[in-house]
């Protein structure tokens, strides 16, 4: 089954054609971070407008690269929640045409459970690669979530812990702001740590009281910010490479801490295998910390290829399949598919 997967829910237009939920045609993304590294910062009315002005384009290039027509389509996928509200109604009002257009079925994907469904077009059986399938653990760590989530099926999930204030991705752009590293921080932050010594500075760990799977990531942005502009006033010079070396190994012990004490105190067929997911998946520190604690507890760890970690319309074709056969769809010329800018699962 081919699947047109469409994901607007941010600052990327993506399409993708995916077959049978695990063999990815086409993946196709146009990315605004030129347009929004202006501001340093996504600028949502300028997201969707962005989205409007390259949505078709990626969609024929997508159908392109498949080497598929429109009639080999066999339903259409788009992201419908959590995202950016104006950016979400441009993929959404796109899909609901096109799929009226063909007379195919309409599939709504959750966001979120599309980075986890990332995992399935590379963990897909083939090349001597293991084929990942439900129970298991998932962590999402992207801008806008850090979430420890429980994946009972593909298509029924529910979260074991999930941050209090600003995502673990979030933070890592503010801090790089503030230090003057080019938009988006994360990577950048990723590369500068590398370079840098992580017992420099001391940032502190929040807990949540009574959650212990909760995550908390604001104060120590905080400490960071206040740490950097201290030292301004002060005239004092920082060495950019140690405050991101700090401040990664600080978010990176934060998240490991939490997945140590679940391994600890869990011991089911989906505490056995944990899924990272999400933009901060790409992180090289956070992915080694987390292998190795796998290895320590003997879990299985599955991660994705770097272009498949940040926002990509393939993740929607992925989890789109799997809703399908859940009958999670829309029925022909069903047009009341709305979008929503945020929801549980
Ligand atoms: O999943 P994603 O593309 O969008 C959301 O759904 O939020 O995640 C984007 C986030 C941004 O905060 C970006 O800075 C961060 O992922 N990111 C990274 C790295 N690559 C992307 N953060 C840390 N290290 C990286 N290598
Ligand atoms: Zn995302």
């Amino acid at each position: 089954m081919k699947i047109l997967a469409i994901e607007s829910s941010c600052d990327e237009t993506c399409a993708a054609v995916v077959c049978d939920g695990r063999r990815v045609l086409s993946n196709i993304v146009a990315s605004q971070v030129k347009t929004h590294a202006l501001y340093g910062g996504v600028v949502p009315e300028i997201a969707s407008r962005a989205h409007s002005e390259a949505i078709s384009g990626v969609t024929i290039k997508a159908l392109e690269a498949a080497g598929c027509l429109l009639s080999d389509i066999d339903a259409v996928a788009v992201t419908n929640t959590p995202g950016l509200i104006g950016a979400l109604l441009v993929g959404v009002n796109f899909a609901k045409s096109l799929a009226y257009g063909i007379g195919k079925p309409l599939i709504p994907v959750h966001h979120i459970k599309g980075h986890i469904a990332a995992n399935y077009a590379h963990f897909n059986g083939e090349n001597g690669k293991n084929f990942l399938e439900p129970p298991f653990t998932a962590l999402v760590v992207s801008g806008g979530h850090t979430s420890l989530i429980n994946v009972h099926s593909y298509t029924d999930l529910s979260v074991i812990g999930a941050t209090r204030d600003d995502a673990a991705g979030e933070s890592f752009d503010k801090v790089a702001r503030i230090l003057g590293l080019p938009y988006p921080g994360g990577a950048k932050m990723d590369a500068a740590a590398k370079n840098g010594n992580k017992n420099a500075y001391f940032f502190p760990e929040a807990k949540v009281k009574n959650s212990p799977y909760d995550f908390s990531f604001s104060g120590l942005k905080t400490s960071a910010v206040n740490l950097i502009h201290n030292a301004e006033q002060k005239g004092e010079k920082i060495n950019i490479n140690d405050i991101a070396a700090s401040f990664t190994s600080a978010v990176v012990n934060s998240i490991s801490s939490r997945i140590e004490l679940f391994f600890s105190e869990n011991k089911s067929a989906s505490s056995n295998k944990l899924v990272l997911a999400g933009g901060v998946a790409a992180n090289s520190h956070l992915r080694s910390a987390l292998q190795n604690l796998c290895d320590k507890y003997s879990v299985d760890f599955f991660v994705p290829p770097l272009n498949l970690c940040g926002d990509n319309a393939v993740m929607i074709g992925c989890q789109g399949y799997y809703e399908y056969i859940s009958k999670n769809r829309s029925d022909f010329f069903d047009l009341s598919l709305n979008a929503y800018a945020t929801s549980e699962f």
